[in-house]
Protein backbone atom coordinates (compact mmCIF):
# COMPACT_ATOMS: atom_id res chain seq x y z
CA UNK A 1 0.00 0.00 0.00
CA UNK A 2 1.13 3.60 -0.66
CA UNK A 3 1.23 6.17 1.72
CA UNK A 4 -1.67 8.81 0.89
CA UNK A 5 -3.21 11.19 2.63
CA UNK A 6 -5.37 12.87 0.06
CA UNK A 7 -8.72 11.09 1.51
CA UNK A 8 -11.53 12.48 -0.38
CA UNK A 9 -13.93 14.47 2.69
CA UNK A 10 -17.34 12.89 3.67
CA UNK A 11 -19.57 15.49 2.34
CA UNK A 12 -23.17 14.75 2.43
CA UNK A 13 -24.75 11.43 3.89
CA UNK A 14 -23.73 8.15 3.48
CA UNK A 15 -26.10 5.64 2.89
CA UNK A 16 -25.59 2.36 4.57
CA UNK A 17 -27.48 -0.45 2.05
CA UNK A 18 -27.98 -4.11 3.71
CA UNK A 19 -29.76 -7.15 2.02
CA UNK A 20 -31.29 -8.92 4.76
CA UNK A 21 -33.38 -6.92 7.50
CA UNK A 22 -33.20 -9.61 10.37
CA UNK A 23 -31.73 -9.69 13.28
CA UNK A 24 -27.86 -8.57 13.09
CA UNK A 25 -29.12 -5.54 10.39
CA UNK A 26 -31.75 -3.88 12.89
CA UNK A 27 -29.48 -4.22 16.09
CA UNK A 28 -27.01 -1.88 14.10
CA UNK A 29 -29.63 0.11 12.74
CA UNK A 30 -31.54 0.63 16.36
CA UNK A 31 -28.22 0.65 18.19
CA UNK A 32 -27.09 3.57 15.58
CA UNK A 33 -30.10 5.61 16.05
CA UNK A 34 -29.75 4.78 20.15
CA UNK A 35 -26.33 6.48 19.82
CA UNK A 36 -27.17 9.41 17.76
CA UNK A 37 -29.70 10.09 20.36
CA UNK A 38 -27.56 9.41 23.22
CA UNK A 39 -29.35 6.81 24.75
CA UNK A 40 -26.38 3.91 24.66
CA UNK A 41 -22.68 3.43 24.03
CA UNK A 42 -21.37 2.42 20.67
CA UNK A 43 -19.34 -0.33 22.47
CA UNK A 44 -17.83 -2.96 20.36
CA UNK A 45 -17.13 -0.58 17.81
CA UNK A 46 -13.36 -0.13 17.09
CA UNK A 47 -14.32 3.30 14.67
CA UNK A 48 -16.15 5.03 17.59
CA UNK A 49 -14.16 3.73 20.82
CA UNK A 50 -10.81 2.94 20.04
CA UNK A 51 -7.89 5.08 20.08
CA UNK A 52 -5.16 5.30 17.89
CA UNK A 53 -1.67 5.85 18.62
CA UNK A 54 0.72 7.88 16.98
CA UNK A 55 4.34 8.22 17.46
CA UNK A 56 6.45 6.70 20.42
CA UNK A 57 4.27 5.68 23.51
CA UNK A 58 6.05 8.80 26.02
CA UNK A 59 4.20 11.16 23.30
CA UNK A 60 1.33 10.30 24.86
CA UNK A 61 -0.54 10.75 21.70
CA UNK A 62 -3.80 8.82 21.34
CA UNK A 63 -6.75 10.23 19.39
CA UNK A 64 -9.87 8.50 18.72
CA UNK A 65 -9.62 6.57 15.75
CA UNK A 66 -12.62 8.73 14.47
CA UNK A 67 -10.92 11.97 15.06
CA UNK A 68 -8.25 10.50 13.49
CA UNK A 69 -9.47 9.84 10.26
CA UNK A 70 -12.13 11.14 8.35
CA UNK A 71 -14.86 9.20 8.87
CA UNK A 72 -18.48 9.58 8.33
CA UNK A 73 -19.79 11.02 11.54
CA UNK A 74 -22.89 8.59 12.19
CA UNK A 75 -24.97 11.64 12.19
CA UNK A 76 -24.67 11.61 8.30
CA UNK A 77 -25.64 7.86 8.16
CA UNK A 78 -29.07 7.18 6.34
CA UNK A 79 -30.68 3.29 5.82
CA UNK A 80 -32.13 1.03 3.70
CA UNK A 81 -31.93 -2.94 2.76
CA UNK A 82 -34.53 -5.45 1.12
CA UNK A 83 -36.13 -8.60 2.83
CA UNK A 84 -37.99 -11.79 1.97
CA UNK A 85 -40.22 -10.56 4.90
CA UNK A 86 -42.24 -7.36 4.31
CA UNK A 87 -41.69 -6.34 7.83
CA UNK A 88 -40.27 -2.82 8.28
CA UNK A 89 -37.14 -2.12 11.11
CA UNK A 90 -39.18 -1.68 13.77
CA UNK A 91 -41.18 -5.05 13.55
CA UNK A 92 -38.14 -6.89 12.43
CA UNK A 93 -36.08 -5.57 15.33
CA UNK A 94 -39.03 -6.88 17.79
CA UNK A 95 -39.76 -10.47 15.94
CA UNK A 96 -35.67 -11.00 16.51
CA UNK A 97 -36.04 -10.22 20.24
CA UNK A 98 -32.28 -9.11 20.77
CA UNK A 99 -33.23 -5.29 21.90
CA UNK A 100 -35.79 -4.93 24.53
CA UNK A 101 -38.97 -2.65 24.40
CA UNK A 102 -37.20 -0.20 26.74
CA UNK A 103 -34.58 0.82 24.18
CA UNK A 104 -37.00 -0.18 20.99
CA UNK A 105 -39.88 1.78 21.69
CA UNK A 106 -38.64 5.06 22.06
CA UNK A 107 -36.92 4.36 18.39
CA UNK A 108 -40.17 2.85 17.08
CA UNK A 109 -41.19 5.79 14.19
CA UNK A 110 -37.86 5.93 13.49
CA UNK A 111 -37.50 2.66 12.78
CA UNK A 112 -40.98 2.04 10.87
CA UNK A 113 -39.57 4.57 8.12
CA UNK A 114 -37.10 1.84 7.23
CA UNK A 115 -39.16 -0.44 5.01
CA UNK A 116 -37.53 -3.23 3.06
CA UNK A 117 -37.66 -3.61 -0.55
CA UNK A 118 -38.28 -6.97 -2.44
CA UNK A 119 -35.69 -9.10 -2.03
CA UNK A 120 -33.97 -11.03 -4.87
CA UNK A 121 -34.49 -14.76 -3.03
CA UNK A 122 -34.40 -18.35 -3.87
CA UNK A 123 -35.10 -21.20 -1.91
CA UNK A 124 -32.85 -22.94 -3.72
CA UNK A 125 -29.88 -21.35 -1.83
CA UNK A 126 -32.01 -20.92 1.83
CA UNK A 127 -33.74 -23.80 1.90
CA UNK A 128 -35.07 -23.22 5.62
CA UNK A 129 -36.51 -19.74 4.55
CA UNK A 130 -39.53 -18.86 2.60
CA UNK A 131 -41.36 -15.14 2.43
CA UNK A 132 -43.36 -13.04 -0.13
CA UNK A 133 -41.18 -9.65 -0.60
CA UNK A 134 -39.71 -11.25 -3.49
CA UNK A 135 -38.91 -9.67 -6.64
CA UNK A 136 -39.54 -11.76 -10.42
CA UNK A 137 -38.17 -11.26 -13.36
CA UNK A 138 -36.95 -13.28 -16.48
CA UNK A 139 -33.31 -14.01 -15.67
CA UNK A 140 -30.88 -13.45 -12.97
CA UNK A 141 -29.59 -10.67 -15.04
CA UNK A 142 -33.06 -8.95 -14.66
CA UNK A 143 -32.63 -8.79 -10.67
CA UNK A 144 -29.50 -7.76 -10.96
CA UNK A 145 -30.61 -4.82 -12.99
CA UNK A 146 -33.68 -4.42 -10.41
CA UNK A 147 -31.67 -4.07 -7.66
CA UNK A 148 -29.41 -1.55 -9.26
CA UNK A 149 -32.67 1.05 -9.67
CA UNK A 150 -33.48 -0.44 -6.35
CA UNK A 151 -29.80 1.17 -5.52
CA UNK A 152 -30.10 4.08 -7.36
CA UNK A 153 -33.91 4.86 -6.06
CA UNK A 154 -32.88 4.55 -2.48
CA UNK A 155 -29.79 7.43 -2.62
CA UNK A 156 -32.16 9.18 -4.53
CA UNK A 157 -35.04 9.10 -1.44
CA UNK A 158 -32.59 9.91 1.41
CA UNK A 159 -30.67 12.36 -0.89
CA UNK A 160 -27.32 10.19 -0.01
CA UNK A 161 -23.93 11.29 -1.02
CA UNK A 162 -22.79 8.10 -1.25
CA UNK A 163 -23.66 4.03 0.05
CA UNK A 164 -22.21 1.47 0.92
CA UNK A 165 -23.71 -1.94 1.40
CA UNK A 166 -23.29 -4.77 4.19
CA UNK A 167 -24.76 -8.40 3.41
CA UNK A 168 -26.94 -9.08 6.44
CA UNK A 169 -29.01 -11.70 5.04
CA UNK A 170 -28.99 -14.93 5.78
CA UNK A 171 -26.41 -17.90 4.95
CA UNK A 172 -26.70 -19.67 1.64
CA UNK A 173 -26.27 -23.42 0.85
CA UNK A 174 -22.25 -24.26 0.33
CA UNK A 175 -21.36 -23.43 -2.85
CA UNK A 176 -17.75 -23.31 -5.19
CA UNK A 177 -17.02 -21.20 -8.41
CA UNK A 178 -17.92 -22.64 -11.33
CA UNK A 179 -17.01 -21.90 -15.07
CA UNK A 180 -19.16 -18.85 -15.05
CA UNK A 181 -16.90 -17.24 -12.58
CA UNK A 182 -14.32 -16.80 -14.44
CA UNK A 183 -14.32 -13.71 -15.71
CA UNK A 184 -17.07 -11.03 -15.78
CA UNK A 185 -18.17 -11.26 -19.29
CA UNK A 186 -18.92 -15.36 -18.39
CA UNK A 187 -21.01 -13.69 -14.97
CA UNK A 188 -23.10 -11.90 -17.52
CA UNK A 189 -23.85 -14.40 -19.63
CA UNK A 190 -24.32 -17.18 -16.52
CA UNK A 191 -27.10 -14.70 -15.51
CA UNK A 192 -28.71 -14.19 -18.54
CA UNK A 193 -29.33 -17.92 -19.02
CA UNK A 194 -30.26 -18.24 -14.75
CA UNK A 195 -27.03 -20.58 -14.30
CA UNK A 196 -27.85 -21.72 -11.06
CA UNK A 197 -24.37 -21.46 -9.96
CA UNK A 198 -25.03 -17.84 -9.80
CA UNK A 199 -27.14 -17.45 -6.40
CA UNK A 200 -28.76 -14.21 -4.93
CA UNK A 201 -25.95 -12.66 -2.95
CA UNK A 202 -23.96 -12.73 -5.73
CA UNK A 203 -26.38 -10.68 -7.67
CA UNK A 204 -26.21 -7.93 -4.97
CA UNK A 205 -22.43 -8.23 -4.93
CA UNK A 206 -22.87 -7.51 -8.43
CA UNK A 207 -24.99 -4.51 -8.88
CA UNK A 208 -23.27 -2.73 -5.36
CA UNK A 209 -20.25 -3.24 -7.60
CA UNK A 210 -21.78 -1.86 -10.99
CA UNK A 211 -23.35 1.04 -8.88
CA UNK A 212 -19.39 1.83 -7.34
CA UNK A 213 -20.77 0.88 -4.18
CA UNK A 214 -18.00 -0.68 -1.56
CA UNK A 215 -19.33 -3.99 -0.34
CA UNK A 216 -19.10 -6.55 2.74
CA UNK A 217 -19.81 -10.00 2.61
CA UNK A 218 -21.15 -10.75 6.55
CA UNK A 219 -22.18 -14.17 5.79
CA UNK A 220 -19.91 -17.06 4.28
CA UNK A 221 -21.85 -17.18 0.55
CA UNK A 222 -19.58 -16.97 -2.22
CA UNK A 223 -20.85 -13.52 -2.96
CA UNK A 224 -17.98 -11.49 -4.14
CA UNK A 225 -15.52 -13.93 -3.48
CA UNK A 226 -15.19 -15.22 -7.14
CA UNK A 227 -12.51 -14.16 -9.93
CA UNK A 228 -15.52 -12.21 -11.75
CA UNK A 229 -16.49 -10.31 -9.34
CA UNK A 230 -12.94 -9.41 -7.68
CA UNK A 231 -11.58 -7.81 -11.06
CA UNK A 232 -14.86 -6.02 -11.68
CA UNK A 233 -14.31 -4.90 -8.33
CA UNK A 234 -10.68 -3.73 -9.00
CA UNK A 235 -11.51 -2.38 -12.76
CA UNK A 236 -14.21 0.09 -11.31
CA UNK A 237 -12.45 1.04 -8.30
CA UNK A 238 -14.74 -0.49 -5.62
CA UNK A 239 -13.76 -2.12 -2.40
CA UNK A 240 -15.00 -5.47 -1.48
CA UNK A 241 -14.37 -7.34 1.71
CA UNK A 242 -15.42 -10.90 3.25
CA UNK A 243 -16.21 -13.18 4.42
CA UNK A 244 -18.88 -13.86 7.50
CA UNK A 245 -18.62 -11.77 10.31
CA UNK A 246 -16.08 -12.99 13.27
CA UNK A 247 -18.10 -13.00 16.41
CA UNK A 248 -18.60 -15.66 18.87
CA UNK A 249 -16.64 -19.04 19.30
CA UNK A 250 -14.74 -17.83 16.04
CA UNK A 251 -13.91 -15.18 17.88
CA UNK A 252 -12.97 -16.44 21.30
CA UNK A 253 -10.89 -19.19 18.80
CA UNK A 254 -8.64 -16.12 17.27
CA UNK A 255 -7.96 -15.09 20.61
CA UNK A 256 -7.01 -17.72 22.69
CA UNK A 257 -5.12 -19.75 19.48
CA UNK A 258 -2.40 -16.80 19.15
CA UNK A 259 -1.94 -17.18 22.77
CA UNK A 260 -1.14 -20.61 23.23
CA UNK A 261 0.96 -21.14 19.81
CA UNK A 262 3.08 -18.31 21.29
CA UNK A 263 3.50 -19.96 24.06
CA UNK A 264 4.41 -22.99 22.46
CA UNK A 265 1.49 -25.18 24.21
CA UNK A 266 0.25 -27.87 22.29
CA UNK A 267 -3.16 -28.76 21.26
CA UNK A 268 -4.88 -32.52 21.01
CA UNK A 269 -7.97 -31.45 20.20
CA UNK A 270 -10.44 -28.10 20.26
CA UNK A 271 -14.24 -29.14 20.21
CA UNK A 272 -16.46 -26.42 19.76
CA UNK A 273 -20.37 -26.85 20.05
CA UNK A 274 -23.10 -24.39 20.35
CA UNK A 275 -27.10 -23.68 20.80
CA UNK A 276 -29.06 -20.91 19.48
CA UNK A 277 -32.06 -20.53 18.54
CA UNK A 278 -32.73 -17.15 16.15
CA UNK A 279 -33.74 -17.17 12.55
CA UNK A 280 -30.19 -17.68 11.53
CA UNK A 281 -29.81 -20.89 13.27
CA UNK A 282 -32.97 -22.48 11.47
CA UNK A 283 -31.20 -21.44 8.05
CA UNK A 284 -28.03 -23.35 9.54
CA UNK A 285 -30.07 -26.23 10.66
CA UNK A 286 -30.20 -27.45 7.08
CA UNK A 287 -26.44 -29.18 6.10
CA UNK A 288 -25.98 -27.61 3.25
CA UNK A 289 -26.00 -23.97 4.93
CA UNK A 290 -24.61 -25.18 7.74
CA UNK A 291 -21.66 -26.65 5.60
CA UNK A 292 -20.72 -22.88 3.78
CA UNK A 293 -20.77 -22.03 7.55
CA UNK A 294 -18.10 -25.20 8.82
CA UNK A 295 -16.22 -24.21 6.35
CA UNK A 296 -15.25 -20.47 7.61
CA UNK A 297 -15.00 -21.98 11.05
CA UNK A 298 -12.63 -24.70 10.23
CA UNK A 299 -10.00 -23.22 8.38
CA UNK A 300 -9.24 -20.69 11.67
CA UNK A 301 -7.21 -23.22 13.46
CA UNK A 302 -4.64 -24.15 10.90
CA UNK A 303 -3.67 -21.09 9.65
CA UNK A 304 -3.09 -19.28 13.07
CA UNK A 305 -1.29 -22.78 14.82
CA UNK A 306 0.59 -23.86 11.01
CA UNK A 307 0.76 -27.28 12.23
CA UNK A 308 3.56 -27.76 8.78
CA UNK A 309 6.00 -25.51 10.94
CA UNK A 310 4.98 -27.12 14.44
CA UNK A 311 4.02 -30.83 13.67
CA UNK A 312 4.70 -31.67 17.10
CA UNK A 313 2.58 -28.90 18.70
CA UNK A 314 -0.24 -29.20 16.26
CA UNK A 315 0.00 -31.57 13.73
CA UNK A 316 -2.68 -34.13 14.86
CA UNK A 317 -4.93 -31.10 15.89
CA UNK A 318 -8.69 -32.53 15.82
CA UNK A 319 -10.73 -29.29 15.13
CA UNK A 320 -14.52 -29.94 15.58
CA UNK A 321 -17.49 -27.96 15.17
CA UNK A 322 -21.12 -28.06 15.74
CA UNK A 323 -24.02 -25.78 16.13
CA UNK A 324 -28.00 -27.17 16.82
CA UNK A 325 -30.65 -25.03 16.43
CA UNK A 326 -32.26 -24.93 19.71
CA UNK A 327 -35.38 -22.14 19.52
CA UNK A 328 -35.72 -21.51 23.52
CA UNK A 329 -32.59 -19.53 23.58
CA UNK A 330 -33.02 -16.91 20.76
CA UNK A 331 -30.61 -14.96 19.77
CA UNK A 332 -28.98 -15.38 23.09
CA UNK A 333 -26.21 -18.72 21.78
CA UNK A 334 -24.57 -20.99 24.90
CA UNK A 335 -20.90 -21.85 23.33
CA UNK A 336 -18.97 -24.61 24.93
CA UNK A 337 -15.14 -25.17 23.49
CA UNK A 338 -13.53 -27.99 25.26
CA UNK A 339 -9.72 -27.44 24.64
CA UNK A 340 -7.13 -30.43 25.13
CA UNK A 341 -3.64 -28.87 25.60
CA UNK A 342 -0.62 -30.10 26.68
CA UNK A 343 3.06 -28.64 28.20
CA UNK A 344 6.19 -29.56 29.46
CA UNK A 345 7.26 -32.94 28.50
CA UNK A 346 3.58 -33.44 26.87
CA UNK A 347 1.20 -33.17 30.20
CA UNK A 348 -2.08 -32.72 29.21
CA UNK A 349 -4.18 -30.07 30.71
CA UNK A 350 -7.79 -28.61 29.66
CA UNK A 351 -9.41 -25.36 29.18
CA UNK A 352 -13.18 -25.16 29.39
CA UNK A 353 -15.05 -22.27 28.12
CA UNK A 354 -18.29 -21.34 28.03
CA UNK A 355 -19.31 -17.92 26.36
CA UNK A 356 -22.47 -16.93 27.13
CA UNK A 357 -23.02 -14.89 24.32
CA UNK A 358 -25.21 -12.72 21.85
CA UNK A 359 -25.02 -13.40 18.72
CA UNK A 360 -25.94 -9.99 17.00
CA UNK A 361 -24.87 -7.59 19.79
CA UNK A 362 -21.65 -8.34 18.60
CA UNK A 363 -21.88 -8.39 14.90
CA UNK A 364 -23.66 -4.86 14.68
CA UNK A 365 -20.52 -3.06 16.06
CA UNK A 366 -18.73 -4.66 13.12
CA UNK A 367 -21.64 -3.55 10.64
CA UNK A 368 -21.15 -0.60 11.21
CA UNK A 369 -17.07 -0.29 11.36
CA UNK A 370 -17.14 -2.13 8.24
CA UNK A 371 -19.66 0.39 6.37
CA UNK A 372 -17.51 3.56 7.37
CA UNK A 373 -14.11 2.11 6.77
CA UNK A 374 -15.00 0.93 3.55
CA UNK A 375 -16.46 4.19 3.03
CA UNK A 376 -13.26 5.54 3.57
CA UNK A 377 -11.53 3.18 1.24
CA UNK A 378 -13.76 4.07 -0.89
CA UNK A 379 -12.67 7.84 -0.91
CA UNK A 380 -8.90 6.92 -0.52
CA UNK A 381 -8.98 5.23 -4.07
CA UNK A 382 -8.33 2.16 -2.76
CA UNK A 383 -10.26 -0.23 -4.85
CA UNK A 384 -10.74 -4.57 -5.01
CA UNK A 385 -10.08 -7.08 -2.34
CA UNK A 386 -9.18 -5.16 1.41
CA UNK A 387 -7.26 -7.30 3.18
CA UNK A 388 -6.91 -5.12 5.93
CA UNK A 389 -10.61 -5.84 7.24
CA UNK A 390 -9.56 -9.54 7.84
CA UNK A 391 -9.99 -8.16 11.60
CA UNK A 392 -14.02 -8.67 11.16
CA UNK A 393 -14.50 -11.50 9.71
CA UNK A 394 -13.90 -15.43 9.91
CA UNK A 395 -12.68 -16.29 6.94
CA UNK A 396 -10.85 -12.95 5.00
CA UNK A 397 -11.57 -12.83 1.51
CA UNK A 398 -7.91 -12.19 0.36
CA UNK A 399 -5.96 -12.09 -3.00
CA UNK A 400 -5.65 -15.17 -5.20
CA UNK A 401 -1.95 -16.35 -3.66
CA UNK A 402 -2.22 -14.84 -0.18
CA UNK A 403 -3.06 -16.62 2.97
CA UNK A 404 -5.22 -15.86 5.09
CA UNK A 405 -4.50 -14.01 8.30
CA UNK A 406 -6.64 -15.07 11.28
CA UNK A 407 -4.43 -13.94 14.04
CA UNK A 408 -6.90 -11.54 15.73
CA UNK A 409 -4.05 -9.71 17.27
CA UNK A 410 -1.62 -9.28 13.98
CA UNK A 411 -5.15 -8.15 12.14
CA UNK A 412 -5.56 -5.69 14.57
CA UNK A 413 -1.91 -4.28 14.28
CA UNK A 414 -2.69 -4.87 10.17
CA UNK A 415 -6.19 -2.53 10.56
CA UNK A 416 -4.54 0.09 12.69
CA UNK A 417 -1.55 0.68 10.18
CA UNK A 418 -3.49 1.14 7.53
CA UNK A 419 -5.12 3.71 9.14
CA UNK A 420 -2.01 5.42 9.84
CA UNK A 421 -0.64 5.01 6.20
CA UNK A 422 -3.73 6.06 5.42
CA UNK A 423 -3.88 9.32 7.05
CA UNK A 424 -0.10 9.50 5.94
CA UNK A 425 1.64 9.37 9.06
CA UNK A 426 3.82 6.50 10.23
CA UNK A 427 3.17 2.56 10.93
CA UNK A 428 3.70 1.86 14.69
CA UNK A 429 6.39 -1.28 14.71
CA UNK A 430 6.10 -1.55 18.71
CA UNK A 431 9.93 -1.18 18.40
CA UNK A 432 11.23 1.82 20.23
CA UNK A 433 12.84 4.79 18.50
CA UNK A 434 16.67 4.07 18.64
CA UNK A 435 16.13 0.09 18.61
CA UNK A 436 19.73 -1.37 19.34
CA UNK A 437 21.64 -3.20 22.14
CA UNK A 438 21.28 -0.57 24.48
CA UNK A 439 18.34 0.31 24.14
CA UNK A 440 16.42 -2.74 24.41
N1 LIG B 1 -25.06 -12.69 14.36
C1 LIG B 1 -23.82 -13.06 14.22
O1 LIG B 1 -23.04 -13.08 15.15
C2 LIG B 1 -23.32 -13.45 12.88
C3 LIG B 1 -21.98 -13.77 12.76
C4 LIG B 1 -21.46 -14.13 11.52
C5 LIG B 1 -22.30 -14.15 10.43
N2 LIG B 1 -23.62 -13.88 10.57
C6 LIG B 1 -24.42 -13.96 9.37
O2 LIG B 1 -25.13 -12.76 9.17
C7 LIG B 1 -26.33 -13.05 8.52
C8 LIG B 1 -27.46 -12.37 9.26
O3 LIG B 1 -27.61 -12.95 10.55
P1 LIG B 1 -28.93 -12.68 11.38
O4 LIG B 1 -28.72 -13.26 12.73
O5 LIG B 1 -29.34 -11.27 11.24
O6 LIG B 1 -29.96 -13.62 10.60
P2 LIG B 1 -31.52 -13.37 10.41
O7 LIG B 1 -32.08 -14.66 9.94
O8 LIG B 1 -32.13 -12.74 11.61
O9 LIG B 1 -31.58 -12.27 9.24
C9 LIG B 1 -31.31 -12.57 7.93
C10 LIG B 1 -32.39 -11.91 7.10
O10 LIG B 1 -32.03 -12.02 5.74
C11 LIG B 1 -33.20 -12.21 5.00
N3 LIG B 1 -32.80 -12.75 3.70
C12 LIG B 1 -32.38 -13.99 3.40
N4 LIG B 1 -32.05 -14.07 2.11
C13 LIG B 1 -32.25 -12.84 1.58
C14 LIG B 1 -32.07 -12.29 0.30
N5 LIG B 1 -31.65 -13.05 -0.71
N6 LIG B 1 -32.36 -10.98 0.12
C15 LIG B 1 -32.79 -10.22 1.14
N7 LIG B 1 -33.00 -10.70 2.39
C16 LIG B 1 -32.72 -11.99 2.59
C17 LIG B 1 -34.04 -13.12 5.86
O11 LIG B 1 -35.41 -13.02 5.52
C18 LIG B 1 -33.76 -12.56 7.24
O12 LIG B 1 -34.70 -11.58 7.64
C19 LIG B 1 -26.45 -14.57 8.45
O13 LIG B 1 -26.00 -15.02 7.20
C20 LIG B 1 -25.50 -15.02 9.50
O14 LIG B 1 -24.99 -16.30 9.26
C21 LIG B 1 -24.14 -13.50 11.75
Amino acid sequence: MTSTSSIQPHNGKLLVLLPGLGAVATTFIAGVEAVRRDLALPIGSVSQMQTIRLGQRSENRNPLIRDFVDLAPLSDLEFGGWDVFPDDAFDAAVRAAVLDSKLLDPLEDFLRTIRPMEAVFSREYVRRLDGPNVKSAKSKYDLAEALREDIRKRISETGADRAVMVWCGSTEVYMRPSACHDDIEAFVEGMKKNDSAIAPSQLYAYAAIMEGLPYANGAPNLSADSRALESLAADRGVPIAGKDFKTGQTLMKTILAPGLKARMLGIHGWFSTNILGNRDGEVLDDPDSFRSKEVTKQGVLDTILQPELYPELYGDLYHKVRINYYPPRGDSKEGWDSIDIFGWLGYDMQIKLNFLCRDSILAAPIVLDLALFLDLAGRSGLSGIQEWLSFYFKSPHVREGHIQEHDIFIQHVRLKNTLRVLAGKEPVTHLSENYTLEHL
